[in-house]
């Protein structure tokens, strides 16, 4: 394989290959020096047009512990248009001698077409387009899922594992949510149960052929005993009117969609003991998630983050490295 553009890359062995590959980067992580000589002489440019923080931190953090030499390139601001800006960047990234180009783009299918236009002999990582995919988002979220619901005594991290059986629910603001198709995706080729749960005006057209269950009512679902929830961001820079508070439309009233839609620790106690809560940041919080189930003990959100190294440590290795190089 030589780019990652969608969850949809990757069929369930492959999948279960790069959770085990992180699992092994995430074992190198807990050693005093974290910096292993995998991808030293190779560079890897983290080329971002939307915001990031946790993101674009965590790739630089991976390609940086596998030696690579990384380059930092914000694109936000630019005002040429976007099919030659792209293609302007992408030759002057090829000059570069770049190995590696991590995008973020606001627009769906920029990653695809810089992968595929012919501009660029580099492996393409998307870190997200528009609204269509985030798939190393998918993947670390479903190294989270694996280590806490998956782990066995011959297999502490759930190594080898898929998630066959499990009921994961995502919950939110689907319609805007890359997060969201990248997960329903993975999950799915990993044998989980999804259901999505939003109001009516934040599912997507179409979203009823997705490999998935569909519900306007958390706290019918909860009562079902999810092995884990994930809360999506209310993504008010995608629905217009954010200058005046954004979400018109929507919903009736950030608290309206609180009550409906929010997970407080009330809503938190209907999951099972081992149930487990996920978000990918940033999070609104007040709105989407209360400030006391974000902090709670259930909540998976800061291992999230350290997960996202691991995963895309693994990604960049196996994409750059191949099966060519020992790192262990
Ligand atoms: C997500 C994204 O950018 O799609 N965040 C992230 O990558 N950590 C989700 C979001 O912005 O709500």
């Amino acid at each position: 394989m030589r780019h990652l553009l969608s969850a949809a890359d990757l069929d369930r062995d492959q999948a279960v290959h790069v959770l085990d590959t992180a699992a092994a980067m995430a074992a190198t992580q807990a050693r005093e020096i974290k910096k292993l000589p995998t991808l030293r002489g190779r560079t890897v440019v983290n080329l971002f047009f939307e915001d990031s923080t946790r993101t674009r931190i965590s790739f630089e953090t991976a390609a940086k512990r596998l030696s690579a030499d990384v380059i930092n390139f914000s694109a936000k601001g630019s005002s040429v248009s976007k099919g030659e800006s792209l293609k302007d960047t992408a030759l002057t990234l090829q000059a570069m001698g770049a190995d590696a180009v991590v995008i973020r783009h606001q627009a769906s299918g920029a990653p695809h077409r810089l992968a595929h236009a012919g501009w660029l002999g580099a492996s393409v990582l998307n870190a997200g387009d528009g609204t269509h995919q985030h798939p190393t988002q998918a993947l670390l979220d479903a190294f989270t899922l694996r280590r806490h619901l998956r782990a066995s005594q011959a297999h502490p991290d759930g190594v080898g594992a898929d998630l066959a059986g499990l009921h994961v629910v995502i919950v939110g603001d689907v319609l805007h949510s890359r997060v969201a198709r990248s997960n329903v995706q993975l999950l799915h080729t990993l044998g989980a149960r999804v259901t999505l749960v939003a109001p009516p005006t934040l599912v997507p057209i179409g979203a009823e052929q997705w490999p998935c269950a569909i519900s306007y009512h958390l706290d019918e679902v909860l009562a079902q005993q999810p092995d884990a929830v994930m809360m999506l961001r209310v993504q008010r820079e995608r629905m217009g009117g954010a200058e005046a508070g954004g979400a018109t439309g929507f919903f009736p009233s950030p608290l309206e969609y609180t009550r409906s839609y929010g997970l407080d620790v009330h809503r938190l106690r209907a999951l099972p003991q081992h149930g487990i809560v996920l978000h990918p940041g940033p999070m609104n919080r007040g709105l989407e998630i209360s400030a006391d189930a974000a902090d709670s003990p259930q909540s998976v959100i800061v291992e999230q983050v350290a997960n996202g190294v691991a995963v895309r440590m693994a990604v960049l290795y196996l994409l750059l490295a191949g099966e060519k190089e020992t790192w262990a």
